[in-house]
């Protein structure tokens, strides 16, 4: 993917990302929403549910993939990049270290509580529970509940 290089191809590609995203955020119930996160990219099972005012990474949302019944609750953020910062060095700007993009997977029945931020390259286990205001920066198992910032499993019920 291209990184911070812009295009006409990528420019518009951006804009049409950030109007289905737009539209989907201003949608209700929750399951009509699902069409537009769809058009943007976003790989979406049956009977899940993302909620209002999650804000899905515009710039990748193609790398976001969730499986079958699983619950975003509102607030969560989906990151897919960030700043390579293996190219930081002093004097330089952090902006100037390229992006680096890696998915999500949030697998079948997994629930997202209020305001957890989900960070690239992320699985979350099928039936993991993550708490509210979490920061999960790395996988987490099936069938337990994750919480804190960066998120650690407090009870797995395997
Ligand atoms: C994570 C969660 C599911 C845990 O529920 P639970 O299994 O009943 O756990 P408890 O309330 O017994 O808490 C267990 C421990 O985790 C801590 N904890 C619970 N939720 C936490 C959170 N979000 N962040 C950090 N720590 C948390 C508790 O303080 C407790 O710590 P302690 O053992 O040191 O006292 C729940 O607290 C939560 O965050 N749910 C999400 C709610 C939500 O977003 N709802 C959306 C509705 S649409």
């Amino acid at each position: 993917m291209a990184n911070n290089h812009r295009t006409i191809g990528n420019v518009c590609r951006g804009i049409w990302n950030r109007l289905c995203l737009g539209i989907a955020r201003l949608l209700f119930p929750a399951q009509v929403r699902n069409p537009f996160y769809r058009m943007a990219g976003v790989k979406i099972g049956k009977g899940s549910k993302i909620g209002a005012t999650v804000d899905i990474d515009h710039s990748a949302p193609e790398l976001i993939i969730i499986g079958n019944n699983v619950w975003v609750t509102r607030g969560v953020m989906l990151l897919c990049h960030q700043r390579n910062l293996a190219q930081y060095e002093v004097g330089k700007p952090v902006m100037d270290c390229e992006l680096k993009y890696a998915p999500i997977v949030i697998k079948d029945g997994a629930h997202i509580g209020i305001g957890a931020i989900i960070m690239p390259g992320v699985t979350i286990g099928e039936g993991a529970v993550i708490g509210a205001g979490s920061v999960v920066t790395r996988d987490i198992p099936p069938y337990c509940v994750a919480v804190g910032a960066p998120a650690k499993v407090i009870k797995s019920f395997i």
